[in-house]
């Protein structure tokens, strides 16, 4: 085996040349890697003992893509289209040997093979639009004249991939072979060459096919279709519309044009802003992981078996979690009934699930399978890990952990998934501190990714090491935040909480703010999400004494979505929310009691005076060392709060305007308004002052 570069070998089997890549982690398309092809295949094609070439790949996986750590850097030759153009000029049979995972750049040397063959576990998928970009090197255009157009929209819109057994039934993959966890696959892409050769079969170049493009070119109607099935979920993003284009210009345009086309597309997202935040929030998204004091080598505990505490809305979902991951869940309540609801919950979502097709209803059965419902909570004394979800009452909190201490094994870890209580209070009512975490899942637990990971004073760095893991297990990105009021995320809510509530009053209404921070790009706005949530939630009629907007609109009945009305009205059937003139004169009566003269409030000061008070206290939590790094809390608001991934997050977007315009607003605000929330943080000062950033933007 010879190398050609020191990330690309040249290998003879017969009369077939391997060309293996071996980039770890994933095989990403670096310069030394096209620049290994490029000369392999053209060795291979001058190669007399040689009738066909493989491309395979050592590690786990197929080549997942460009190197997206050269983005944004001067090109290095050669380029990837120019790689591509050779591979799929070759004059010999070039077959790809597909496993784990062929994306991006991947996937389009793929489609320049002349066959792909592929092992069932393996799966393909243009995912650039995820990094707010499209494929650029031929992918648009090759991969709908293999597909369809239909099939290659939705796959280059959402980014998924699809498995090999599909890839197989759309002709993308002309072979599925056996898996092989040694060289079966290579050995099987050899024999597929070789057969190839004595069979004479011709070289398919995806570019010279156009049959899957006629229906499409019949009826062009089918893109706009597509861009209105797909309008909600993309709105605000920019990549999806420029993908659907170099579909449209696959159909309308000859090849060379079309790649003309993507050319360009391609260069201006990567050049705009919302790509950039996308590959920031990528990397952010993976650094989260790491924890400088956790080394990697840090061992881990073995988890096999989970207890939960608490079968409402917290609990059954966290459960459910688990169950999806194979790991059977022992959940135990106060009483039958409780449990007996908890878990009807819990099969309601699953037969929802599976009536939406995505799983089956053996998957059903199987999952509700391995729950253990009990009142006994001495079943917990086996468990790897226990959740804790009671009421949150610290009182109740500290008893349940006693028990849990008294009963659970020792090394298991034990969890809470209190949302805003001290996790070290918690930890102090056992003899066991090093084993207590905070385990903050979000609402609902079993689809938000999101988990605020709480660190306590003397939680064991081998707790954090498996619960990271196990976290990936389960399907969740973790961040490790510190133990604060509110952790990460709420504690910067709050404050975005306090500036809704008072602009409301100052003129604003609640549907004009909520329309800002809508088409800021969050999914809804803080009081369509408080009517979500519930008003009444820490409401007591006892107490309530007409002190706030929230409390007159809980006294008047108006509890949120669930009674009807609450900052909006809603249509009975539809329940879609409507401004409600009652609210708006309630307001204003209120404004005029607390003697706050109403007056024209601009968009640009609501979203100010929403999301600056946020990037200050995001700087708070950094300087008292919550949050290990600002793009964790970024990765917070992304995904657990709906902050829009094109935008980055809070600390990247406040990056993006620059530290010292955002410092002086924050100043003239406080000038103006007072609150601590406006107390500039020291760290916001000092970075604004030096002419730095958050994130190193
Ligand atoms: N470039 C550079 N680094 C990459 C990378 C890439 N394309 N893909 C992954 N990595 C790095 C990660 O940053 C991570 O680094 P770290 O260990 O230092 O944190 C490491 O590889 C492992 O990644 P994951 O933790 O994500 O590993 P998983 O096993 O969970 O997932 C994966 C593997 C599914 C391949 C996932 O990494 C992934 O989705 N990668 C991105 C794939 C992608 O977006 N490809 C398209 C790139 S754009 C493109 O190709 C443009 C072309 O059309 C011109
Ligand atoms: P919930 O009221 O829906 O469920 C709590 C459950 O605990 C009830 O079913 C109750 O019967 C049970 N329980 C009470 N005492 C018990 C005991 N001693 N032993 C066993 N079971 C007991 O409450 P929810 O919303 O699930 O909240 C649970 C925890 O999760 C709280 O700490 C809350 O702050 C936190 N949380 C809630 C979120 C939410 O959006 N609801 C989000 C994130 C965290």
């Amino acid at each position: 085996m010879d190398s050609i570069t020191q990330s690309v070998s040249y290998d003879r089997r017969g009369r077939v040349a391997v060309l293996l890549v071996d980039n770890p982690p994933v095989n990403a398309l670096s310069q030394h890697v096209r620049q290994g092809l490029d000369e392999g295949i053209a060795r291979a094609a001058d190669d007399e003992q040689v009738d066909a070439v493989v491309i395979a790949c050592a590690g786990r996986t197929f080549i997942a893509g460009a190197d997206i750590t050269e983005f944004g850097k001067p090109p290095q030759q050669p380029g990837l289209r120019e790689v591509l153009d050779h591979i799929e000029a070759c004059p010999k049979p070039v077959v790809a040997a597909i496993f784990g995972t062929a994306l991006g750049g991947g996937h389009e040397v793929a489609l320049c093979c002349h066959y792909r063959i592929a092992v069932p576990s393996a799966k393909l998928g243009l995912p650039e639009v995820k990094l707010g970009l499209l494929p650029g090197a031929g992918g648009t255009q090759r991969l709908p004249r293999v597909v369809g157009v239909k099939k290659a929209l939705e796959m280059v819109t959402s980014g998924n991939p699809i498995s090999a057994g599909e890839a197989h039934r759309h002709g993308l993959v002309d072979q599925i072979v056996e898996e092989d966890p040694g060289d079966g696959l290579v050995d099987a892409a050899v024999s597929f060459a070789e057969k190839a050769v004595a069979e004479g079969r011709p070289l398919v170049k995806i570019r010279d096919r156009d049959e899957k493009l006629a229906e499409a070119r019949q009826n062009p109607q089918i893109f706009d279709e597509f861009r209105r099935k797909i309008a909600r979920k993309t709105r605000g993003f920019e990549a999806p519309e420029a993908n659907i284009r170099c579909i449209e210009a696959a159909v309308s345009l000859p090849f060379d044009e079309g790649m003309t086309r993507e050319g360009e597309l391609f260069a201006e997202l990567m050049q705009g802003e919302q790509s950039k935040a996308q590959r920031y929030y990528f990397f952010a998204e993976r650094e989260a992981a790491k924890i400088p004091d956790v080394p990697k080598d840090t061992p881990r505990r073995e988890i096999a078996s989970c207890g939960i505490v608490g079968a409402g809305t917290m609990g059954g979902g966290i459960a459910m979690n688990f169950a999806n991951a194979g790991i059977p869940v022992i959940i135990v309540e106060r009483d039958q009934e409780a449990l007996d609801r908890g878990l009807g919950v819990v099969r309601k979502n699953y037969d929802r699930t599976a009536s939406k097709g995505r799983i089956s209803a053996e998957d059903v059965e199987q999952r509700m399978g391995l729950f253990s419902p009990t009142t006994d909570y001495q079943r917990l004394a086996d468990c790897d890990i226990v959740v804790e979800a009671v009421f949150e009452d610290m009182e109740l909190k500290k008893e349940v952990f006693g028990q849990l201490d008294a009963i659970v094994k020792q090394g298991a870890i034990l969890a809470t998934n209190t949302s805003a209580l001290d996790v070290d209070e918690i930890a102090a009512s056992t003899d066991r501190p090093a084993d207590v975490i905070g385990l903050h899942f979000f609402s609902p637990a079993n689809v938000m990714r999101l988990l605020e990971m709480v660190r306590g004073a003397e939680t064991a760095k081998d707790v954090i090491a498996t619960c990271m893991d196990l976290s990936k297990r389960i399907g969740k990105i973790a961040v490790l935040v510190g133990v604060c009021r509110g952790f990460v995320g709420n504690r910067m809510l709050f404050m975005r909480r306090i500036e809704a509530n008072r602009l409301i009053l100052e003129g604003a209404t609640p549907w004009q703010v909520d329309r800002v921070i809508y088409d800021f790009g969050f999914p809804m706005g803080p009081f369509a999400m408080s009517d979500l949530a519930g008003l009444d939630i820490g409401w007591k009629r006892e107490t309530s004494s007409s002190s706030t907007i929230r409390e007159v609109l809980c006294e008047r009945g108006r509890l949120g979505q669930k009674s009807g009305s609450g900052y909006y009205v809603y249509d009975r059937e539809t329940r879609a929310a409507a401004p409600d003139p009652e609210v708006e004169e309630l307001i204003e009566e209120f404004s005029a009691k607390e003697g706050i003269e109403r007056r024209e409030v601009s968009d640009q000061e609501i979203l100010e005076r929403c999301l600056y008070p946020m990037v200050n206290e995001g700087a708070k939590i950094l300087e008292e060392g919550i949050a290990i790094r600002a793009s964790d809390i970024d990765v917070v608001w992304v995904n657990g709060y709906g902050w829009p991934v094109y935008r980055g997050g809070p600390m990247f977007w406040a990056d993006g305007i620059g530290l010292g315009e955002v410092a002086q607003k924050i100043r003239h605000y406080a000038e103006k308004l007072g609150g601590d929330h406006w107390q500039l943080s020291p760290l916001l000062e000092r970075l604004s002052s030096e002419g730095k950033t958050f994130t190193g933007r």
